[in-house]
C-alpha cells in the first residue's frame, strides 16, 4: 500500500519496484490513496467500494462492478446513493468505444411550467424542493439493468445481491454520517407518517449499525423481477401510495413509461490529450469542454497555480459558461441545445474576445442573475476500472443530501427532489443559484438539466483518468481543476484531488474558494481587478483513478467525504 505523496514518488515506486515487492500490491487495501495491479473502485463509502472490487475479484467487469457499486450506495450512502433517484454513466470499454448511459429523471406526466408558482405567479417557497411533489420519475434501476444487459458479464442477481446484503444485515455508519443523520433527523420525522430507518430513539454514533428491511425487500424484487421489481408490481403500489398520501403526482403510467436513454459522448481534444465526457440533459459537459477550450490558449502553467492571473482567466471563462448554460442547455429530447456551436473553438474564441487580463467582466453585461443560497448538497460519484482496461465513471444523486427526505413507505427508499433542477420560472434561481429560462422548463416527460460530469480522458488513445464529483453547480468547475491539475500542473491525482479549489458561475458575481484555495497576495491582487471572492465549505468530492503506461492504477478518494478506494 503506498500513500501518494506527489507524482515524483509515484513514479519512483512504479520504476524502482521490483517483481517480487509489487506483490504488496495484491489483496484488499483500504486507504485514501492506493496504487493497484489490476482493478480499483473509488466510491463514497467504505462498504460500496468494496463491493465493487469484489465483483471485480469475481471476474466482472468494470460495468458489473459499477452496478454492483451503484446498488451498495442506495443501502450505505442514503445521502445520495439511491433507487429512488438518477444520474449518468460514462462507460469506456478496453476498445476504446464509449457510451453514456443517461438514467436521470424525468418530469411526471402531471406536472406543468408553473407547477412550483402561486396564483400571482411567485415562486411557492418549498415546493420544489421539501415535497412529494419534488420528485421526479426516478431512473436508477432502469439505468443500472440497461448498463447490464449492454455490457454485464455476470449475471444481474450476483450485482444487487450484496446490497440487499447490506441492508438486511446492516453496516457501521460512519462518524460523518452519523452527524448527517442526526443533523437531517427532525425532517425525517416531520416529512415521513412512519419511523423511517434513519430515525434511532436515540442519536446515531460512529459505528452504530443501520439496517433497512423494506429497502432490502424492495431490492429483492429488482433481484427477482428485473424492472417489473420496480416499476410495476409491489414496489410501484407502494411508491404510488407514497405519492397519494404527500399529493405527489407520479403515476403508475409514468413508473411503467420510464426509460432510461443510452447517448453518445461529448469529447474534445485539449492539448493533446482526449476529454471524453456526458452531452445535455446534463450541462456539465458542454461547461467542462468550453472551460478548456476557452482557457487552453494561455500558459497556465507558466502562470503558476492559482496565482490570480489563472484565477482570473478561469473565473472569466467560468462566466461566459454558466451564462450560455442558463440560456441553451436543457433536455435534448424536447429543446434543440445548439452543443456544436457552443463548444466549437471558433465560437469560444468570439466569447473570450471581451476577456480583459486585467479586469473582471461584470456579469451584468452578460445577463441577469440573483443569489446564491447555501444549502447542504450531496450527489455522489463514483469511478471504476478493471483489469481489462474498461472503465466507468458515474455520477449519481437524489439532488439534495437525503433528497426530500421522504421515504416511500413500507418500499423503504429515499424520493430524490429533482425536479428543483428545472427552472421553476425564468431567472428565478434553483438550490445552486443556477437560473434558467425556456430550454429547462418543466414539460410531462422532459429531463430536467443536471451539471453531473461523469469523464474520462485519453492520451494517445490510452485511458489515462476516470473522474467525476458531487456539487451541484460547482461539478464541472471541480472537474475541470482536476482535469488541468494532472494534465497543466503535472500533480499526481491524489494531490491534484486534494488540492484547493475555487468557483464561478456568473451568477451569483463572485468568486466562492476553499479556505487556503487563494494566498492572501492573488486575493489581493483579484480584488484590485474588480472580483468579489467569498470564502465557502468544500467544493465538491472528487472520486478519481489514473492508470500508468504499464497499466497499474493509482485510485484517489477525496478527503473532504468518507470517500474510499479499494483495488487488487
Ligand atoms: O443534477 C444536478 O446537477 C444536481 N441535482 C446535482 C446535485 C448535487 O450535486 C448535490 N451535491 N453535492
Amino acid at each position: 500500500m503506498y500513500k501518494i505523496i506527489n507524482s515524483l514518488l509515484v513514479f519512483f515506486i512504479l520504476t524502482a519496484c521490483s517483481p517480487k515487492s509489487e506483490k504488496k500490491y495484491v489483496g484488499f487495501i483500504e486507504d485514501q490513496d492506493i496504487v493497484v495491479d489490476s482493478g480499483a473502485v473509488v466510491s463514497a463509502h467504505p462498504q460500496s467500494s468494496r463491493i465493487g472490487v469484489s465483483i471485480l475479484k469475481k471476474g466482472g467487469n468494470a460495468i458489473d462492478a459499477a452496478i454492483a457499486t451503484e446498488f451498495a450506495l442506495a443501502v450505505c450512502y442514503p445521502e445520495a446513493g439511491n433507487i429512488g433517484g438518477g444520474g449518468f454513466m460514462l462507460i469506456r470499454t478496453s476498445d476504446g468505444k464509449t457510451d453514456v448511459i443517461d438514467y436521470r429523471e424525468k418530469a411526471p406526466s402531471g406536472s406543468s411550467r408553473d407547477m412550483y408558482l402561486d396564483k400571482s405567479g411567485n415562486v411557492i417557497p418549498g415546493f420544489s424542493t421539501d415535497t412529494h411533489l419534488s420528485s421526479g420519475v426516478p431512473g436508477t434501476v432502469d439505468g443500472m439493468i440497461k448498463a447490464h444487459s449492454k455490457y454485464g458479464k455476470l449475471p444481474f442477481k450476483e450485482l444487487i445481491q450484496p446490497a440487499i446484503d447490506l441492508a438486511e444485515h446492516g453496516f457501521p455508519v460512519t462518524l460523518r454520517q452519523a452527524q448527517d443523520l442526526n443533523s437531517n433527523r427532525k425532517t425525517f420525522v416531520e416529512r415521513n407518517s412512519f419511523k423511517t430507518a434513519f430515525v434511532k430513539d436515540s442519536l446515531w454514533r460512529e459505528g452504530d449499525t443501520l439496517i433497512q428491511p423494506a429497502l432490502a425487500e424492495t431490492l429483492k424484487r429488482i433481484r427477482d423481477y428485473g424492472r417489473d421489481g420496480f416499476y410495476a408490481g409491489k414496489t410501484a403500489r407502494y411508491l404510488i401510495k407514497e405519492m397519494k398520501r404527500g399529493n405527489g403526482i407520479i403515476s403508475e403510467q409514468d413508473l411503467m413509461d420510464y426509460k432510461s436513454v443510452s447517448r453518445q459522448s461529448i469529447s474534445t481534444l485539449y492539448k493533446g490529450f482526449k476529454i471524453i465526457t456526458v452531452p445535455p440533459p446534463s450541462g456539465g459537459g458542454i461547461i467542462l469542454i468550453q472551460l478548456l477550450k476557452m482557457t487552453e490558449p494561455y500558459p497556465l502553467k507558466e502562470w503558476r497555480f492559482h496565482s490570480a492571473r489563472s484565477i482570473h482567466l478561469i473565473t472569466e471563462a467560468e462566466r461566459r459558461a454558466f451564462a450560455d448554460r442558463s440560456e441553451y442547455a436543457g433536455d435534448p429530447d424536447f429543446v434543440e441545445v445548439p452543443e456544436k456551436q457552443l463548444v466549437s473553438q471558433k465560437y469560444l474564441n468570439e466569447r473570450m474576445k471581451s476577456f480583459n487580463e486585467n479586469h473582471a467582466t461584470s456579469s451584468l453585461d452578460l445577463g441577469p442573475g440573483s443569489p446564491e443560497k447555501y444549502i447542504s448538497e450531496e450527489t455522489t460519484h463514483y469511478s471504476v476500472v478493471d483489469a481489462m482496461g474498461n472503465a466507468v465513471a458515474a455520477t449519481t444523486t437524489l439532488n439534495n443530501g437525503f433528497g426530500n427526505s421522504i421515504v416511500a413507505d413500507s418500499a423503504g427508499f429515499l424520493l430524490n427532489n429533482e425536479m428543483d433542477d428545472f427552472s421553476v420560472k425564468p431567472g428565478f434561481p434553483n438550490m445552486y443559484g443556477l437560473v434558467g429560462g425556456e430550454a429547462n422548463s418543466i414539460k410531462p416527460g422532459k429531463r430536467m438539466l443536471s451539471s453531473m460530469t461523469p469523464t474520462i480522458v485519453e492520451k494517445n488513445g490510452k485511458l489515462l483518468l476516470v473522474l467525476g464529483s458531487p456539487g451541484g453547480s460547482t461539478i464541472p468547475t471541480t472537474v475541470f481543476q482536476v482535469v488541468i491539475n494532472v494534465l497543466d500542473y503535472g500533480l499526481s491525482i491524489g494531490k491534484a484531488v486534494d488540492a484547493g479549489r475555487f468557483h464561478h458561475q456568473w451568477y451569483p458575481d463572485w468568486i466562492s474558494f476553499e479556505k487556503n484555495a487563494i494566498d492572501s497576495l492573488a486575493s489581493d491582487k483579484l480584488q484590485k481587478m474588480g472580483h468579489s471572492l467569498k470564502e465557502r465549505a468544500a467544493l465538491g468530492s472528487v472520486n478519481a483513478i489514473m492508470i500508468f503506461p504499464d497499466g497499474k492504477k493509482a485510485a484517489a478518494a477525496d478527503k473532504r467525504g468518507n470517500n474510499s478506494s479499494y483495488g487488487y
